[in-house]
């Protein structure tokens, strides 16, 4: 019995060793963490429970039977983040490169099954050289066995990947169906051909950095949701995001103990709005008096920054928040930020969450390289969003709010449930120097006639009574009493209950 026992412990050390002490030092002088060392800090202490520690792989070709680590080059299983269950599986690049054979995709898809069956979410820390190169197709099979199961959990548990090294080829598809992307600046990188495959095929030269890292991914694809430092500062963020996500689609977002008075006012809101309405001012700013302890967790803070997204908690309850940002192209809506914007909205709505909407937009950017690049039909995706959405949605117009972006913004026609205005709100086709030259076209050879004309549509449209007059607004609210008057809403509109017709699924402007 004895010897039994220590064959267990034997064979379970030689399984946490993975490839060897020598490739495991050669991923800490890389500034990596290993497999077990990442999932160690994700989950709560003591918590993590393996599965498929001695699972090994079945190829015999090009000498690999004789080569069979355990665990297969991915440590899979389930712990608690906060208390909270998670599945987590964390790719091991010391064993064979953490490539994906045929039996390292079965322990992934066995806790994606786990996962879905359970409800609760999934978080996969990738690095990996790709397909196992000796399986061939058997690789390609497995991989598009774990894609399914993402397209199927999509919607129904949160899907978090963590890019932690390279993740390179076909192999992007899996962390780019779910539903945030979190990368390690430096050391990790994603793109569908490597830097080789350009120089040949198009004569670019560019580094992997430059191709496909954490800052390219962040700032300009918008591929992934977050650049951390280092490992450690990634997986605690994930921790972090985790404690916003309900665990699946049938449950509630969690409910955190808070120690903001949700009645608190703020009386330097009241100064907030600059007195000339072409000055910018820092939208989260008021993001940040709103939210519980003035807590906010940005998702793409570094794309598309004229709309703001993230997650704030009022009276503990998670909220998602999009935003304008006056402070970058006026706040206006464009392909980025509509694109960014949607798919937001529809995370939240998929998953409970009730979603704010702080509204300071003068319209769509306009200009050939919009209409080029379709605003048409990605400004459609952030309305249908909006339109589909059946969570609570609170409104609160600052400042402007022109034009089609008027409507698309959570708007009282889109079904939002509370539209506020402050009373420096400005709800109208467009601003009044525009609207003058359009509808006194006659008149502008004759300044002092045009700044008359600007005058009167300034003083009909500029406000937000005409719109409090039709009930399209609910209230004009002081600014100081937004936090009060915000989490009075989402309060109240806790027991909503608004579906949709019932259709297959809808057909969302791609
Ligand atoms: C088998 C692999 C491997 C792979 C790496 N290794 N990638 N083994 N299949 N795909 C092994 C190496 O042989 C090496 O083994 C160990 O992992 C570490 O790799 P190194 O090359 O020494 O590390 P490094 O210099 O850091 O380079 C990492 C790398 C490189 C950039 C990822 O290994 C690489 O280019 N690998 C191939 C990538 C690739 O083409 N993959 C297929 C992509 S197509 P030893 O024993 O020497 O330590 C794909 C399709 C997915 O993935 C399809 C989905 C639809």
């Amino acid at each position: 019995m004895k010897d039994i026992l220590s064959e267990l412990e034997d064979r379970r050390n030689d399984a946490r060793l993975g490839g060897g002490q020598k490739r495991i030092d050669a991923q800490h002088a890389r500034g990596k963490l290993t497999a077990r060392e990442r999932i160690d800090l994700l989950l709560d202490e003591g918590s993590f429970e393996e599965f498929d520690m001695f699972v090994s792989h079945r190829c015999t070709d090009f000498g690999m039977e004789n080569q069979k680590p355990a665990g297969d080059g991915v440590v899979t299983g389930w712990g608690t983040i906060n208390g909270r269950m998670v599945y987590v599986f964390s790719q091991d690049f010391t064993v064979l490169g953490g490539s994906v054979s045929a039996t390292h995709a079965q322990k992934i898809c066995k806790i994606m099954d786990m996962a879905m069956q359970n409800g609760a979410p999934v978080i996969g820390i990738n690095d990996s050289g790709g397909a196992r190169i000796q399986e061939g197709v058997d690789a390609l099979a497995g991989y598009a066995e774990i894609f399914q199961r993402n397209t199927m959990a999509s919607g129904v548990i949160p899907q978090i990947s963590v890019i932690m090294g390279p993740c390179a080829g076909g192999a992007v598809y899996s962390p780019a169906m779910t539903d945030f992307i979190f990368m390690v600046k430096d050391t990790s990188y994603m793109f569908v051909t490597g830097p080789d495959v350009v120089k040949t095929v198009t004569n670019e030269v560019v580094t992997a950095e430059e191709l496909g890292g954490a800052s390219t991914h962040t700032k300009k694809s918008s591929v992934a949701d977050g650049a951390f430092e280092n490992d450690v500062e990634a997986l605690a963020e994930v921790r972090r995001l985790v404690d916003f996500l309900p665990l699946n689609n049938r449950e509630k977002p969690p409910v955190r103990p808070f120690f903001d008075e949700p009645g608190r006012l703020e009386t330097s809101l009241d100064t907030l709005i600059p007195d000339n309405p072409n000055t910018p001012y820092d939208m989260k700013e008021l993001i940040t008096k709103v939210a519980d302890e003035g807590d906010f967790y940005e998702i793409q803070e570094d794309f598309a920054k004229n709309i703001i997204t993230g997650f704030i908690r009022l009276e503990g309850q998670t909220v998602g928040v999009v935003a304008n940002q006056p402070m970058v192209l006026a706040g206006c809506l464009d392909i980025d930020s509509s694109r960014k914007a949607a798919r937001f909205v529809r995370f939240c709505d998929c998953f409970e969450i009730p979603i704010l909407t702080l509204v300071d937009v003068p319209g769509f950017l306009p200009g050939t390289s919009q209409e080029y690049g379709g605003v048409i039909k990605h400004g459609a995706k952030l309305l249908f969003a909006y339109g589909e959405a059946t969570v609570p949605k609170v409104t609160v117009i600052t400042r402007k709010a022109y034009g089609g972006a008027y409507d698309v913004m959570a708007s009282k026609h889109l079904r939002g449930d509370f539209n506020y205005a402050w009373p420096t709100a400005e709800i109208a086709v467009m601003g009044a120097k525009g609207a003058t030259e359009i509808i006194h076209r006659a008149d502008l050879g004759d300044s002092d006639k045009i700044a008359k004309h600007a005058q009167n549509y300034e003083d009909r449209f500029a406000n937000p009574f005409v719109a409090a007059e039709r009930g399209f607004i609910d209230e004009v609210i002081m600014p100081q009493s937004t936090r009060r008057r915000v989490s009075r809403a989402f309060a109240s509109l806790r027991n909503k209950s608004l579906k949709n017709p019932w259709k297959k699924h809808d057909n969302i402007p791609l």
